[in-house]
């Protein structure tokens, strides 16, 4: 066999996948493992993307992402106070492109990314491609924020970007104040990025303080973000990217190289999401974390209080086996699937998404309590 390149022998395949395929090839499983919508794109968002293919909207787009849809980003981002100008934003195949671009854009091999863990394993997938190092921030200690002295212990000379995602997959716990001052002080006029991974910053249901707001580390922040989750777009595959125009002129080489650019009609649809309200499908998914919350308190399990996105991080330590295990078991003996808290560098929790109808959703919870009976009996 001729040698691949040797950064990728580390990578594994997404554990997601395999709880996900596991749960579909068991007969009348319940899922409350899937991280997408299960409501459907707006119609106001593809008719944009219908009238753009019939006005022949079928060519290259520019590599950056078409005028248009970099001038709507900007002015969005600076209406919530982002001040951007369309020549520092890059139009991307969802945020997935947008991390990617980020992280491989800014780190040299050896350097070292400091994620907050339990999180996103993306970010360690893109790391490891680019020849870095991740450092995982356990936060599952200390109420799901940053400590401190555990953030300056993680810094080494070596440092070059922070990746907050807030708020979290898989927790929905978003990142306070006082967290977001400790990653501000340990960065500010070091050469340190701030990643920001904003994809459900639309999806809070209270106060979402944001990094990405402050002036004085505009130069060192990278955000990235996503029209999958709070349009309900996660097929169309478009994002953004907002950064300092030098990291720009670099990032927009890289994404040109990989992609060229998203497709123009894609971009008309973003457009037309930006308009949209995304206040109806956030009430949707606020009544089912209040609904999917009150049954786990009275099956008398613990999480940290989701905040945003659409999951629950649930704390099965009590039951004295491990996530993968606990998931194995509850998808074969339960028939109903959730993601194993390993999936994200956390044991003791599985992931539960309530991106689902309430009928499912009182299938899964009900066959979860009986489930969690029979560990117990
Ligand atoms: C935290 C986080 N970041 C990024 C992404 C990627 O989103 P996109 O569909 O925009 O590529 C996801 C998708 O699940 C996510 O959960």
């Amino acid at each position: 066999m001729i040698p691949l390149n040797s950064n990728l022998s580390a990578l594994k395949r997404s554990q997601i996948r395999v709880y996900t395929n596991l749960a579909r090839a068991t007969e009348d499983c319940a899922m409350l493992t899937i991280g997408e919508p299960d409501l459907n794109t707006p119609e106001e968002i593809k008719a944009a993307a219908i009238a753009a293919i019939t006005a022949d909207q079928t060519h290259y787009a520019p590599n950056q992402g078409t005028l248009e849809l970099r001038q709507a980003v900007a002015d969005f981002e600076s209406r919530r106070g982002n001040e951007t100008k369309p020549e520092q934003v890059l139009i991307t195949i969802g945020a997935c492109q947008a991390l990617f671009t980020a992280l491989l854009g800014i780190l040299n091999p050896g350097e070292e990314v400091i994620v907050p863990t339990p999180g996103f394993s993306l970010y360690d997938t893109i790391t490891t491609i680019a020849g870095g190092k991740t450092v995982a921030l356990d936060v599952s200690k200390t109420g799901f924020q940053i400590d401190e002295a555990a953030l300056a212990a993680a810094i080494t000379p070596k440092t070059k970007a922070i990746v907050i995602n807030s708020p979290c997959n898989p927790t929905g716990v978003i990142f306070n104040r006082e967290s977001l001052e400790i990653v501000k002080k340990a960065i500010l006029g070091k050469d340190i990025f701030l990643v920001w991974d904003g994809v459900y910053s639309q999806l809070s249901y209270g106060d979402c303080p944001d990094l990405t707001l402050d002036a004085e580390i505009k130069d060192q922040t990278i955000l990235c973000q996503s029209f999958s989750k709070p349009y309900a777009m996660t097929g169309w595959r478009v994002g953004y990217l907002v950064c300092p125009e030098y990291v720009m002129d670099r990032l927009l080489l890289l994404s040109a190289g990989t992609i060229t650019a998203v497709p123009t009609f894609v971009q008309a649809a973003a457009i037309a999401a930006l308009k949209a309200d995304v206040a109806p499908m956030k009430e949707i998914y606020a009544r089912r974390r209040e609904f999917v919350c009150g049954r786990l308190r009275q099956m008398g399990l613990t999480f940290p209080n989701p905040e945003g996105a659409f999951y629950v991080f649930v704390d099965i330590s009590r039951f004295g086996i491990g996530s993968e295990e606990f998931c194995t078991r509850m998808i074969r003996e339960g028939k109903v699937a959730a993601v194993p808290g390993s999936c994200f560098g956390a044991e003791g929790y599985i992931r539960l998404s309530y991106c689902y109808s309430d009928e499912e959703l009182q299938k899964g919870l009900d066959r979860m309590e009986k489930f969690l009976a029979t560990l117990e009996g």
